[in-house]
């Protein structure tokens, strides 16, 4: 099958951080289409004789994965992973993330706080010097929806940020849910001055589960563009 530019980058981010995984290590298994190539390339590995145990971070990537015949635990039974490798939908210079495009964010995060590394894999494209692009998407328990809509855009406007907080919705009149049963609100704040002080705001909100801010979780960036592979931090941290 012939990949697109883009997806070829996207796999080329991948086969590098494949690259790092060794027979016997735990494994987070991060969601997205991205994290996809790098579950296909353990897939394949898997097939030439690598043992390693995976996590999964959602219900779809446990069903490729398990497609792919990748031996898969919980963080019930494995409680401390090696790495985690995942996408995501930006990134700044200190490897401070937004992710949750695909509404997997908090299981990505139990997961990757869980992993000794979070290695992310991604194209040029996600690449931004202040984080807030991206809409903010914030994970939400369905109890009292809008008045924790509210007391997000409190929180947001006390860290300088303003802009819509909408719904996200999966198909007219219905709202997406979450692998947890939760919504998700995408936040169009723009840039986002004080992303470690947004993320404390947030989570300090009863109704919010969880937010896309990922401070201190990645240890490196595979960033695949045409020029070549680049690094941000610590392969090897
Ligand atoms: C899933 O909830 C997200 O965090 C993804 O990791 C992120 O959206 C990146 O996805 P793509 O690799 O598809 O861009």
């Amino acid at each position: 099958m012939s990949l697109s530019p883009v997806e070829q980058l996207k796999r080329q981010a991948a086969e590098r951080a494949a690259a790092l995984v060794r027979s016997g290590m735990k494994l987070g298994l991060g969601t997205g289409s991205t994290a996809a190539h790098f579950v296909d390339c353990i897939g394949e590995k898997v097939r030439d004789g690598l043992d390693v145990i995976c996590v999964p971070t959602s219900e779809r990537t446990r069903a490729q994965a398990e497609g792919l015949n990748i031996k898969l635990s919980t963080l019930d039974e494995t409680p401390e992973l090696d790495l985690t490798v995942d996408g995501a939908d930006e990134f700044d210079p200190k490897l401070r993330l937004i992710k949750g495009g695909g509404g997997a964010l908090l299981r990505e995060k139990i997961v990757a706080a869980a992993s000794r590394r979070m290695v992310v894999i991604t194209d040029a494209s996600k690449e931004v010097e202040k984080l807030g692009k991206f809409k903010l998407p914030v994970e939400a328990d369905l109890f009292g929806l809008t008045a924790t809509a509210r007391q997000i855009e409190l929180a947001a406007k006390a860290n300088g940020c303003h802009g819509p907080v909408s719904l996200r919705y999966s198909a007219p009149g219905a709202r997406f849910i979450t692998d947890g049963g939760n919504a998700i609100f995408d936040c169009d704040f723009g840039v986002i001055p004080d992303p470690d002080g947004l993320a404390a705001a947030l989570n300090a909100i009863p109704g919010v589960v969880e937010h896309g801010l990922f401070i201190g979780l990645a240890t490196a960036i595979i960033i695949a563009d045409p020029a070549g592979i680049r690094v941000l931090g610590d392969l090897s941290a």
